[in-house]
This record gives C-alpha cells, structure tokens and sequence, in this order.
C-alpha cells in the first residue's frame, strides 16, 4: 500500500508497449468501490474475489503489467499462479513513507497507523517469498525485467550474480584482465571453470578469434560465458556464446561507459567481416546484466568520450537528462518492446545512418563516438531541433572525408522507402522514423564533412 503500483505500473506498461491492469480497477469496475465491499461483505469474500480476478488475470496469454492488490499475495494460489505466470517485482517503500502516503486516503486497511504497521510487517515475508527482484522506481523494475543489474561494486559478487552455480568461463579484454582481472576471479571463486584472454579492441571482433575461443571453451550447457570488457569483448563473447553448443548463458560485465549505456544491452552479438561491421551475429538476450559504474574509474578518457556520444544520443531521444542507470533503463525498456529490432528499437539508430556513413568513408579511422556526434547534429538539423547541446557537450569537427563516397555508404547501408531514405528523427510526439528526400539527407551529411 501507498508504494506506487499504479503509477509505476503505468509507466512501466507504457514504456515497454503492454497493457496495464490494476486488480484494484477490476475488482471495483465489477463489484463496486472497495471500501464499500470491505463493509458490505468483509474482508474474506474481497480476498476470495480478488483471488479469482487476479488467477484469470495472470492466466492471460497476453504479456500484461499487472499492478496486485497489497493483500493479494496472502493467497497461496495467488503465489502459485505468481511464481509460475509472471516475473514479480517488489516495488519497495519504507512504512513511514508508504504510511505517509496513504494516511488519508479512504483505503479500508489505512485507517489507523497500528493496523496499517502490522500489516506492512506481516506482508514483507510473504512479499519477499513472492518477488523475482525488488525495486523502487519505474527504472528499476524495467531493469530487473530485462536482467539488467545495477550496483557499485558488483564485480565483486559476481559468483553470486551469475545465474546458476554452474561453471563460467571468464572471457575477457587483455588490458582489462590486466586492470580488473583479479577482482573477477577472486569472486567468481569455484565457479570459475577458466579464463579466455580476447584482444583488446575491435581486433577482438573477428572470425579468426571466435575460432579460438569455441576450440578452448570447456563448458557444457550447464556453463555461462562471463564477457569482461568493453562493447568489443561483449559483441565477440556474446557471439561466441550464442553460438556454441547452440547456445549457452552468458553474463555481459561491461567496463566501458559505451558498453553500460549501450553495447552490453538488449542481447545483440556480433563480429566483422572484411566486407563490413557487425554484418554476422546474433541475438541472445544474457542471462543477466552486471552494470558495476566504479569499473569506468579506469577508463582512459578519450574511451569515456565514445560513451558521452551514446548517452547524448539516448537522452536526446528519451527527452530526459540521464545517468548511466537510466541511459540502461531507457534501452532496456526499447529492446523489451521490440526485441529482434522491427521497429521502435530502431530509435536507439538516431544520427547512426549519418555516423556509418562517415566512418566508412573514413575506412573506420575515425572514432565511433565522433561520427555519432556528427551524425546527431544532421538528425537534430532534419528535426528542426536546436543543435546546442551538442555542439558544446561533444564538439563535433567536420571530417576530412570523400563526400560521394559517404554518399554512397550511406545509400547501401539503408533501407529505402520509395524515393525517400528512412532517418530517424524527434518530432513532437517522439522519437520517429521517417522518409526523407535524398538531397535533404544529402545536404545534410554534406555539412559534416570538410
Ligand atoms: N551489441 C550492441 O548493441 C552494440 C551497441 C553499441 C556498440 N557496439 C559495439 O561496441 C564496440 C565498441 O565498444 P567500446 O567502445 O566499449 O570499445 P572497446 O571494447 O574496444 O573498448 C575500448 C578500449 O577501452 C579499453 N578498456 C575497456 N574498459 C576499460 C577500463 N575499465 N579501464 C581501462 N581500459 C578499458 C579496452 O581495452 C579498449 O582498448 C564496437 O565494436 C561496436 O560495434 C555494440
């Protein structure tokens, strides 16, 4: 009571494109307002009601989000139907707060504080048995739905963090296994079946190593490749992972603020071919996210610039100001709704069309995070929006690159509607993709070049 259900609930439903349904809603459109039914029929048979409506609404073959009564896990078969239908949040708040809340509110069980304390404390157990992971906000419980775990200092619980208690195999960056190695093999402890070193950088990312790394994996399917390192260790293990014995777990931990905000999310893998980047991969959602901020401490600068981009980006499209948390949350919730990328997944692409343009005009010697920035001041141009921001949090330099031959990148690499190219945009209502006229984009990737 008084923790925020509904409105988190709503958020959350909102954010990954379900439908939201809360128990207490249903319970009055069929039966009246539930303080009256609490007087009328007693606390039983609203129990019994609730019970009924909240098995038929977990029974549902549709992906709902259900915000539950409070009293609604004192039903054992409301548990039951819990722990074999849904993935329950806690949504947490301290009894001072939530009684803060809700104390003058018409709710029957909030009408004196006594009563009010002694069921919150008779709840928590019950809650606590129930729940898959706990949370405090919006953010929170989209990060728990997705896998995705937040915490300073993670790395050094991460034999309790990686799901299961079968073996791992640490797959992990060369100049990071120097930095943070020790750390993670100290705390993956006897779960640590072995430890793969990966090149550091996009060196990383190819066939050749992927070989290697499928000849030297011990792991049967009870395993789980453990990927420590930046959005290239994380693209090569997640392949590599994705792909051996058809596929076994594996838990991204990633060391950059690319690979927190970005890389390490929403279970896309890859590597590179001599005919271009990312152009063999899969999807493999991990089997858990471990998000450790205090990692970044290490972080060279001009790395930590590649991920300003990618936060930008995503605060541009979020319309929010971000930190690494809610730069994961927000990607979180778009690759929850639209997981094999069909559609609004492909905002998270904003100035990307631009930015691979560039970068293969510039036969890849030009940093990811400069030709994002650049390309987010085109996509801001075709929006009609001010450029500011980035200019004066990223300063973006026109490159020297051949214009037609970026020209052309861009044309091959994508999708045409008709006549027009699809970029995506902000407009009023969000982030969108649309058709524009190809001298428009044109004239717009023209500006970013020198
Ligand atoms: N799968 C996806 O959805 C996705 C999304 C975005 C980017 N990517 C991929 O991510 C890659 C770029 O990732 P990146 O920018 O993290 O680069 P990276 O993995 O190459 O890391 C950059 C450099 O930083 C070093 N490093 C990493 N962590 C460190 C730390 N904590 N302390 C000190 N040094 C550290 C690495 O050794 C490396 O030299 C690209 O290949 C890109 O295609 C994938």
């Amino acid at each position: 009571m008084g923790a925020g259900k509904t409105m988190t609930g709503r958020e959350v439903a909102e954010r990954l494109g379900r439908t939201f349904v809360d128990m207490d809603e249903v319970l009055a459109g069929q039966h009246g307002a539930i303080r009256e039914l609490f007087l009328r029929h007693g606390e039983p048979w609203f129990r019994e009601r609730e019970e009924q409506l909240t098995g038929a609404a977990l029974d549902s073959s549709r992906a709902d989000v259900i915000a539950l009564g409070g009293g609604a896990p004192g039903s054992r078969k409301t548990r039951e139907a819990l722990s074999r239908r849904a993935y329950t949040v806690l949504l947490d708040i301290d009894v001072d707060r939530a009684w803060e809340r809700v104390r003058e509110t018409d709710r029957p069980n909030a009408q004196d504080e006594a009563t009010f304390r002694r069921l919150y404390e008779e709840r928590q157990p019950l809650y606590r048995e129930v729940a898959d992971a706990v949370a405090t906000d919006a953010d929170g419980v989209i990060l728990a739905a997705g896998g995705v775990h937040h915490e300073p200092g993670a790395l050094d619980r991460l034999g309790e963090l990686v799901p299961g208690d079968g073996p791992a195999a640490l797959l992990a960056d060369a100049t990071v296994l120097g930095i943070h190695g020790e750390r993670a093999i100290r705390a993956l402890g006897d779960r640590l079946a072995q430890t793969i070193e990966i090149p550091a950088g996009e060196q990383a990312k190819q066939l050749d190593v992927v070989r290697r790394v499928w000849s030297e994996l011990r792991l049967d399917r009870t395993g789980t490749v453990v990927a420590l390192g930046g959005g290239t260790t994380t693209d090569l293990a997640g392949f590599a992972a994705a792909t051996y014995l058809r596929g076994v777990p594996w838990v991204p931990v990633p060391t950059t603020l690319v690979g927190q905000v970005d890389a390490a999310i929403g279970g896309k893998t890859a590597i590179d071919i001599p005919e271009g980047k990312n152009l063999v991969g899969a999807f493999r959602w991990p089997a858990r996210v471990i998000l450790d901020e205090t990692l970044l401490e290490t972080l060279p600068e001009r790395e930590r610039r590649q991920g300003r981009a990618e936060l930008l980006k995503t605060e541009l499209l979020a319309n929010a100001t971000l930190d690494v948390r809610g730069a994961a949350a927000y990607k979180t919730a778009l690759c929850l709704r639209d997981p094999y990328d069909h559609g609004p997944r492909q905002w998270l692409n904003l100035g990307h069309t631009f930015a691979h343009a560039l970068e293969a005009a510039a036969d890849f010697d030009l940093p990811h995070g400069e030709a994002v920035a650049l390309g987010l001041l085109a996509a801001l141009r075709l929006s009609g929006r001010d450029t500011a921001r980035v200019e004066q949090e990223l300063q973006p330099r026109p490159v020297a690159v051949d214009g037609e031959r970026a020209w052309q990148a861009l044309l091959r690499d994508k999708k045409r509607a008709g006549d027009a190219i699809n970029i995506v945009v902000l407009t009023g209502e969000g982030p969108a993709v649309e058709g524009r006229p190809p001298e428009e984009v044109r004239r717009q990737l023209d500006r970013l070049i020198s």
